[in-house]
């Protein structure tokens, strides 16, 4: 059985942090799993360090649902969550249902995450509803990359502090399980934290967040010459691989690779 909404609910009433991270294809997800993630999300940064795109706004709903389906292939206990993408929601709440239940029913995951506040609250409720668990996103959407204009520190006026914890109220009220919070300042991911009943979930937002997301490639190492201020680096896995490969391919050139033990 893979853990439940309830059961992220309770870690945060009972103030244990929650840790999640992304992962997108069987490899990775088995990885995370085993490492003890019990919350992984397929998230649409895929677009970016998967499919080499500049932003999230080009990925689909066909590249969602076959990313989903390799990690739910690969997990036994993680609740996965998968990304609604860009215009897959905004356009009217019969698209967003189809659009979420195609996630559950062809991807496999248990749960959906879409971006916004006040503008998809109605959205939110109608899917909950239909018995769609509804992650939040609140702060800096990437999604609205084109309209925000770069990937900026969010709420950093007291207006803005203020909308984003009504955004995160109203979403709350409409039935969202939890809410990520990207990018915001940590003093006001915090007070948002305090004021809300469900987890809410940081990443660049500071430690009082009731847990912590990050991105696969971020925290490994993966991508060269990029590491997000937020992103701790615990491995450089991409100078391990690219090491390795540099050994088989000077060994195939000088003919140590194979060796007899290795042939047939
Ligand atoms: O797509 C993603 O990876 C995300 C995280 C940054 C929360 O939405």
């Amino acid at each position: 059985m893979r853990y439940s909404i309830r059961r992220f609910q309770k870690m945060r009433d009972d103030g244990k942090p929650i840790p999640m991270m992304t992962a997108y294809d069987y490899t990775s997800a088995y990885a995370v799993e085993k490492a003890g993630v019990p919350i992984i999300l397929v998230g649409d940064s895929l677009g970016q360090v998967v499919l080499g795109h500049d932003s999230t706004v080009p990925v689909t709903m066909d590249d969602m649902i076959r990313h989903i389906q390799m990690v739910v292939r690969s997990t036994e206990k993680a609740h996965i969550i998968g990304d609604l993408p860009f215009m897959s929601y905004q356009i009217s709440n019969e698209d967003a249902i189809r659009n979420a239940g195609r996630l559950l029913k062809e991807g496999g995951c248990q749960s959906v995450k879409l971006e916004g506040g006040s503008s998809v609250a109605k959205t939110i409720k109608k899917m909950v509803q239909v018995g769609i668990p509804v992650m939040g996103h609140l702060g800096l959407t990437p999604q609205s990359v084109n309209q925000i204009g770069g990937y900026r520190v969010q709420g950093r006026s007291s207006s803005e502090a203020k909308t984003l914890l009504d955004d995160a109220l109203e979403i709350q009220e409409a039935g969202a399980y939890a809410i990520v919070l990207e990018l915001v300042s940590a003093e006001v991911a915090e007070m948002v934290t305090d004021k809300l009943s469900v987890p809410v979930i940081g990443i660049g937002s500071g430690v009082g967040c009731s847990g912590q997301v990050q991105v696969f490639h971020d925290i490994l190492g993966l991508i060269p010459n990029f590491s997000p201020k937020h992103a701790r680096r615990y491995a450089e896995v991409g100078t391990i691989i690219q090491n390795a490969v540099e050994s088989y391919v000077s060994d195939v050139m000088d003919r140590r690779f194979p060796s007899p033990e290795e042939s047939f």
